[in-house]
């Protein structure tokens, strides 16, 4: 591979190289030593966004993106060649941004540490692309929607303002001292970008390309190929190598657990994992595509994953994440692989030997293993159509958001009439892999898709899996959950029974 000349990054305009950075280094500990000190360190694993920084990443077109991402998760080496900005290339004291003037207006903040990370998931949400004025019916319903979730619209995560911010851009944000009204009150104050807004108009421009880059430390190497062929070659001579793209779990490893890779790989703008493609048997979903890119892109196509994705931890991780990483884990309580499972679909594999497709089902072979070689990566996942019209997405967790499943469960069934044609039942949480229910979906395939069936397949989904007690929960408390799941998604699809008189 070529490397970039000097790696650098732009931060509120500003080249800044990289060079004498380790490569372990997060992009918040390298912009804090570069005198950036607005973004902070709160929790330095994704969960409280007071690292939130903009990057600008490629739009829906050919345009750009200001994402919001956390600082705190991704490497410095990974931002070479790309633009950033931080709260304080957003405004100044004497000429406060739009997002900063009603955040100090309306109260919405105190001590200020969460701040400069509001700001930022705050300013990308108010340059979204579609972001627009909601019509006067739609705004009945959105107000419908914050009035009836009166107790939960004091925290992020809920509803979209007239101005059409949707709160759930601020749902990886966290605030210990104002109380969340403020913060909303200022997000729904928001107008339009000014006509003569920089960033604003650094939309309509291409994106930065994404640079090859060689960066080298203590710790090792961090080296991000041109393409995907380079990206191969490299891996067969390093089979040992970490393969980097959101980030959003080996940022965890590097902060929490001290992990260092000798070479790490980064994959996040491989344009060849990037590709999301509609056709008449198959959906083909990137590998390297952030879950809010498949999310837009797929814009409701898979009705499952759009039960998902709300579920998925936070949009300012949902920003990073991806589905390689999420197979790349291979953690049994990952919440896309129970929802792969149901959709049954394939993953590409590529290596020296080209593309291979495995089943989701047959992917993993035991804890955190899988058939991937050690000289493969996962190119994308190809999800059959058409799909099952009746889904669902069961996530139990300690909270309702931002958190790791207790137990998931997907539902992808057919029924025709009353009759259930076909069932596909994921399951995470509940062994050392996702698994297939595949004994209840044999006690609902065939059967008429009434109360007395769905109690009695209840019953066998009860006994799936070899459910464990651990930090989460207890081995009981999943299996309740597993016999409660079919009747929730009976009661969700039947018609609502009228009260007798
Ligand atoms: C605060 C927080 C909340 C979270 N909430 C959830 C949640 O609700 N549900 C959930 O399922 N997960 C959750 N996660 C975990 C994580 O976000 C997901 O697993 C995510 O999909 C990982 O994607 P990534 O691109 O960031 O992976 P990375 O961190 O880049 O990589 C993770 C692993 O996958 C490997 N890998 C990456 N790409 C590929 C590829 N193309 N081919 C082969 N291997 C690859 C890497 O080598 C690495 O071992 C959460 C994480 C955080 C920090
Ligand atoms: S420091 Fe908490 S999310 Fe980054
Ligand atoms: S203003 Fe103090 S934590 Fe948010």
């Amino acid at each position: 591979m070529t490397p970039g000349l000097r790696p650098e990054v732009t931060v509120n305009g500003v080249g800044i190289g990289l060079d004498g950075t380790d490569p372990a280094t997060t992009a918040l500990d390298w912009l804090r030593s570069r005198g950036l000190t607005g973004a902070k360190e709160g929790c330095a694993e994704g969960e409280c966004g007071a690292c939130a920084v903009m990057v600008a990443r490629p739009g829906a077109d050919s345009g750009t993106e200001w994402t919001a991402l956390n600082s705190c998760l991704v490497p410095a080496a990974s931002l070479d060649g790309q633009e950033v900005v931080t709260a304080e290339g957003l405004g100044t004291p004497e000429r406060l941004h739009p997002v900063q003037r009603e955040l100090a207006r309306r109260g919405g903040s105190q001590c200020g540490f969460c701040t400069p990370g509001f700001v930022c998931s705050m300013a990308a949400e108010y340059y979204r692309d579609g972001r627009q004025p909601l019509d006067e019916s739609a705004r009945d319903v959105a107000d419908d929607a914050v009035d009836d979730a009166a107790d939960e619209a004091r925290e992020p995560g809920h509803g979209c303002g007239a101005n059409g911010f949707e709160l759930e851009a601020l749902s990886g944000n966290l605030c210990r001292c104002t109380g969340y009204r403020p913060i909303r009150d200022a997000a729904f104050a928001l107008p339009e970008p000014a006509a003569d807004d920089p960033l604003a108009a650094r939309r309509t421009e291409a994106p930065p390309r994404a640079a090859a880059t060689l960066l080298e430390g203590d710790s090792g190497r961090y080296v991000r190929p041109v393409d995907l062929a380079d990206a191969i070659a490299l891996l067969g001579e390093h089979p040992g190598a970490v393969l980097v793209a959101g980030s959003t779990d080996w940022g965890v490893e590097v902060n929490l657990r001290g992990a260092r890779a000798a070479l790490v790989i980064g994959l996040d703008r491989l344009a060849e994992l990037r590709a999301l493609s509609v056709g008449n048997d198959v959906i083909e979903i990137g590998a390297a595509l952030s879950l809010t890119e498949v999310e837009r892109g797929l814009a409701g196509r898979i009705p499952l994953l759009d039960k998902l994705f709300p579920q998925f931890a936070s949009r300012l991780i949902r920003n990073g994440a991806t589905i390689g990483g999420n197979l790349g884990t291979g953690s049994p309580i990952g919440d896309l692989l129970p929802a792969l499972l149901a959709l049954e679909a394939d993953v590409v594999l590529t290596g020296p030997r080209g593309d291979r497709e495995v089943a989701v089902a047959d992917y993993f072979t035991g804890y955190r293993r899988s058939v991937r070689r050690p000289d493969e990566l996962v190119r994308a996942v190809r999800v059959p159509v058409p799909l099952a019209p009746v889904t669902a997405f069961h996530k139990i967790a300690k909270r309702r958001y931002d958190d790791i499943s207790s137990v998931a469960v997907a539902f992808a069934l057919d029924i025709d009439g009353d009759v259930v044609r076909r069932a596909r039942i994921g399951l995470g949480g509940v062994a050392a892999t996702s698994v297939r229910a595949r004994q209840t979906e044999a006690a609902l395939e065939g059967r008429p898709w009434t109360v007395e069936t769905v109690h009695a397949a209840a019953d066998v989904l009860q006994g799936e899996g070899t459910p464990l007690d651990d930090h989460r929960a207890s081995a009981a408390y999943r299996r309740a959950v597993l016999g409660t799941s079919l009747p929730r998604l009976y009661a969700e699809t039947s018609p609502r029974q009228e009260a007798s008189a």
